[in-house]
């Protein structure tokens, strides 16, 4: 049975085909991804058939971004139990594929429980395989509901801070429908507003080295018919300079319990300019990113990926050659300094927006009633 919270008309708008599935074809079930190391040039689906075929997903890219990581580790584990694996093993595997975005161990206990409670309640191991599907479908709706509430509360600050109309936003890596079981966090903000009419042109960080901006954002932005234009990282601060800049929008991948947001490198400065310039730093991001347990910002685990990210250009689309897989651009043997995130501190963030409103100004008290208020619901 197809999964029927992946094909519906939302999950197409802004990706050429749904990001994540579930399906049961007679040779048993399966999770079917779209491969986003292969965009904007190929719009090509990865059948998972075991959770360690999606825990290389999740490291390799093909399947990115905090809120669909909490997604595919839930079906993963849905996948494992339906296919008779140990689960135990299962989940831990996925859990620790990446350690920076909270919502994929979140995304993972969630359907690891249902799966535990059903065999506690003296449900079979079919009956407890279920229940995980259950849990994980129910976290893929609930995602998508919380997209379309962020979206709201996003552009509704939008329009406090900047009551002219016509933002110009500047945002950085993706987060749009291809991080999401709806339409994403920062970018759905930034869509509504172009829905609205309310977009002036959304300036796109290329985002090195995987350049999730160039190859993800600007394919959503181009298909949602959005004014968008791309810039290299390093341009932002002419740009801000320029004047050109209304706010900046961007996701987490985790949220201390201090407010440090730790999202994609290159993140950070752009929070520095942003102060520099006056100009708002709003982050987006659902109450599942919040992450209570951890205290500060120095406590969250940066994911350091492999140099040859660096010093090559590893794009699928491009001929092999070096070790990565790709064109050598510094001299063989060079080493590189390539975390994948940095943490901005909450005293540079002007907002978290959640599904469950805006925290402005950001502190450990505000998060903390903003988590218990979610928890009630
Ligand atoms: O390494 P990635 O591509 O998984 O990094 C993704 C990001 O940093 C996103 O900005 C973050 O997950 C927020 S998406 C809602």
């Amino acid at each position: 049975m197809a999964d029927q919270y992946a094909r519906t008309g939302e999950d197409m708008r802004s990706t050429g085909m749904p990001v994540i599935r579930w399906e049961e074809p007679p040779e048993g079930p399966v999770v079917v991804l779209l491969d986003q190391t292969r965009l904007p040039t190929e719009e090509v689906e990865r059948v998972c058939t075991d959770a360690s075929a999606l825990v290389e997903a999740i490291r390799s890219l093909a399947v990115r971004g905090a809120p669909l990581l909490g997604i595919a580790g839930a079906y993963g584990v849905a996948l494992a139990a339906a296919r008779g694996f140990d689960v135990d093993e299962a989940a831990a595997a996925l859990s620790g594929a990446r350690p920076t975005a909270v919502n994929l161990s979140v995304g993972v206990r969630r359907a690891a429980s249902a799966y535990r409670s059903a065999l506690a309640e003296g449900g079979d191991t079919g009956a407890a395989a279920a229940a995980a599907l259950v849990a994980a479908r129910a976290l893929h709706r609930e995602d998508a509901e919380a997209s379309a509430r962020m979206a709201e509360h996003g552009l509704a600050l939008l329009d406090e801070l900047l009551p002219g109309g016509g933002h110009r936003i500047l945002t950085h890596c993706n987060t749009g429908s291809l991080v999401s079981g709806g339409e994403g966090t920062a970018f759905a903000v930034a869509l509504r507003a172009h829905r609205a009419g309310r977009l002036r042109r959304l300036w796109v960080d290329e985002t090195r080295p995987l350049l999730q901006g160039a190859r993800l954002t600007a394919y959503e932005a181009a298909r949602s018919g959005m004014a968008y234009t791309l810039l290299t990282d390093n341009a932002a601060g002419s740009l801000f300079a320029a004047g050109e800049v209304d706010a900046v929008l961007i996701g987490a991948d985790r949220i201390a319990a201090d407010g440090s947001v730790a999202n994609k490198v290159g993140s950070y400065p752009l929070a520095v300019l942003a102060r520099y310039h006056h100009v708002p730093f709003i982050v987006v991001a659902p109450v599942t990113t919040v992450d209570p347990e951890t205290p500060d910002g120095a406590s969250i685990e940066v994911e350091q990926r492999p140099g040859y990210e660096v010093t090559e250009v590893t794009a699928p689309q491009v001929p092999v050659a070096g070790a990565g897989g790709g064109i050598p651009v510094a001299p063989l043997g060079t080493q590189a300094y390539n975390p994948a995130f940095d943490v901005t501190p909450p005293e540079l963030v002007t907002a978290i927006v959640t599904e469950e409103g805006a925290v402005s100004p950001v502190t450990a008290e505000a998060l903390a009633e903003l988590c218990a208020r979610s928890r009630q619901v």
